[in-house]
């Protein structure tokens, strides 16, 4: 989604804003630009569609500065096109605005403010930036006009602003949207995502929803809409800058499907100390009060909620329910007396989960967000944060978020399911079965070679696909297909191995591909006969079994691993075949048309 780089103070600024748009390309855009302002009276403004490096061409050498602000931007309203790429600028020329969310009301705001001003874009970013122009027009100061603005804009936003006749500030502020300031030596940046600015600071301060920053060169004063100033520290961000480059590797999916083994260990090492679990005990005190587990995510942190469902219902003996964000947060059901809410995020940013977190909020209902981004929004405004110890994720396919959002999960089950004295959780020896899964996972991805020619067997010209299986199997093939569909673009669908036959079947014909999930006891038998039923119909099906139920002819046998984390290791063939299914079609692994990394409007 949107990504967002401000400096000020910096001579280097041109330079800044470029890499710093580079290491935000994984969230996902279509177009981009930067506005760069010498304090001098000179500046220069540069957009381009399409990827950075088409920007940084378009840069001449002469664009420099000390001040400056950039922009990737994913369209939403209006198609990806140079005047509706940012940062977005006044009819006179005075103000330069990026943003990054959704504006509610920009219609609303163009009648009653604007129906004199003539647009040059579709976006509901320019009309803020002619609003706040308006404001400053009729007397008042950039940031009087900037609050003002405020007061009457609605939705998401993180908004960076430069005013060409106070070049020594950038007036920030932000709502919903993800936003930060990082401190320089010397100089100040902003940026949507730490990762941004790593190589320039590794301090870095939270701006909360509804203040106003006021960023110079040696100074930051961050106060709420009305004036009253607020105090923050700073926090240090501690990710080795290896982290979050690509190394010798082609493709940050394949880097972080093969990191799989240590996040394991990491995993491991962290939270489990012998069969003893370091989990927060007043968290776990609270948890033993619920009635019902509610588990809010989307996408592939919703597939993990799902596997995670089983663990917490056998270790815990807790109803678990496991909902998709973005329709909880407006349909949400009738809840328990005593629901406990767990928010599932890699990202921490989700603008779909926030909206159910910020509701659960206004109930009084207690949380716990986990999350691979500590300090994110989800992690500071729910009651507890678990890490997920995974390390950045860059590629916009989740994989090493899943496996480790599952292990946290089966972390979490034990400690609570021992606290209320359940046999399963206390016999279960998760830090053997964790090492069963670094192992196991390892066996698969040393095999990559077999997954290549799966691929090219199997998926070569076609154009769907699907994964089946039963109880936890079926939670992992929406995860598997989810995978396949959205870095090969080949329509893959994930099916509950016994459904198939009322309706689906009759898009089985001959060689269509068909990739069965074996882990699951009590289903195994069933799904083998419905494996038949799809075969006799033509389908070319590839079984992937767990070692404790293989049988002769069986493809793919699973390194041995407790059926509840099974997930861990099965779906690593899944990850692989999507990511060498998407580089034989010549597709861009790491950031697959029409998605972003950070999703972060509703
Ligand atoms: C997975 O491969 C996707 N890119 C996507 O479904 C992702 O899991 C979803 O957008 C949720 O993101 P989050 O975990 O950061 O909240």
């Amino acid at each position: 989604m949107c990504g967002i780089v401000g400096v000020i103070g910096n001579t280097e600024t041109t330079d800044i804003l470029l890499n710093g748009l580079e290491k935000l390309e994984y969230r996902g855009y279509d177009s981009a630009g930067i506005y760069v302002n010498d304090q001098n009276g000179k500046d220069f403004l540069v957009k381009e569609v399409g990827k950075i490096s088409q920007l940084r061409n378009a840069v001449g050498p002469d664009v420099q500065g000390i001040t400056g602000i950039g922009h990737t931007r994913w369209a939403t309203h209006g198609e990806p096109t140079v005047d509706n790429a940012h940062p977005h600028f006044s009819s006179d020329d005075r103000f330069y605005l990026v943003h990054n969310g959704v504006l509610t009301n920009f219609n609303e705001i163009k009648s009653e403010y604007l129906s004199d001003v003539q647009f040059r874009s579709e976006t509901d970013t320019e009309v803020a930036v002619q609003l706040i122009s308006k404001f400053a027009n009729e007397g008042l100061s950039a940031e009087d006009a900037f609050r003002k603005a405020l007061g009457i804009i609605e939705g998401s936003y993180a908004f960076g602003l430069v005013d060409t006749q106070e070049p020594d500030k950038i007036f920030v502020a932000k709502s919903k949207s993800p936003l930060l300031i990082g401190l320089g030596d010397g100089f100040n940046v902003i940026c949507s995502d730490a990762m941004a600015m790593l190589d320039r600071t590794n301090k870095f301060v939270e701006i909360h929803d509804g203040e106003v920053v006021i960023l110079e060169k040696d100074k930051v004063s961050i106060s709420k809409l009305d004036g009253t100033p607020v105090e923050r520290e700073y926090y240090t961000v501690d990710i080795d800058a290896n982290d979050i480059s690509k190394g010798t590797y082609d493709t940050f999916m394949l880097k972080e499907i093969d990191e799989q083994p240590v996040v394991m260990r990491k995993i491991s090492s962290h939270y489990l100390d012998g069969n003893k679990v370091n989990v927060d005990p007043a968290l776990i005190n609270e948890l033993k009060e619920a009635d019902r587990l509610y588990i809010i995510a989307a996408g592939t942190s919703y597939h993990a909620g799902l596997a995670g469902k089983e663990i917490f219902e056998k270790l815990c003996d807790i109803p678990v329910d496991v909902e998709v964000a973005s329709e909880f947060g407006y349909h949400m059901p009738k809840l328990s007396k005593k629901p406990f809410f767990l928010f599932l995020s890699q990202s921490g940013e989700t603008a779909d989960s926030r909206q159910v977190l910020v509701k659960v909020n206004e109930l009084g209902l207690p949380s716990l967000t986990m999350t691979n981004v500590p300090n994110s929004t989800l992690s500071r405004e729910a009651n507890y944060t678990m890490e997920l110890l995974a390390g950045p994720e860059i590629a916009v396919a989740s994989t090493k978020a899943y496996t480790a959002n599952i292990a946290v999960e089966a972390v979490l089950a034990k400690a609570l399911g021992e606290a209320k004295g359940i046999q399963a959780a206390i016999d279960l020896d998760l830090k053997a079965q964790l090492a069963m899964a670094a192992n196991g996972i390892q066996t698969i991805i040393d095999e990559k070679s077999l997954f290549e020619g799966i691929a090219r067997d199997y998926l070569t010209d076609k154009r769907d696909a699907f994964y089946i299986g039963r109880g936890v199997d079926y939670a992992l093939s929406l995860e598997a297909a989810l995978k396949l569909k959205e870095i090969s673009y080949i329509h893959s669908e994930g099916f509950a191995a016994g459904e198939l036959k009322h309706g689906t079947i009759s898009l089985i014909e001959k060689d269509t591909p068909v990739f069965a999930f074996i882990s699951d006891k009590i289903g195994q038998d069933h799904t083998r006969g419905n494996i038949k039923e799809v075969e006799a119909r033509g389908a070319k099906v590839l079984r992937i079994v767990s070692s404790d139920f293989a049988q002769e002819g069986d493809q793919i046998v699973l390194p041995e691993i407790d059926q509840m984390i099974s997930p861990l290791i099965s779906v690593v063939p899944a990850q692989l075949i999507a990511y060498y299914a998407s580089l034989q079609r010549g597709n861009n692994v790491d950031q697959p048309r029409n998605l972003a990394k950070s999703v972060t409007v509703e």
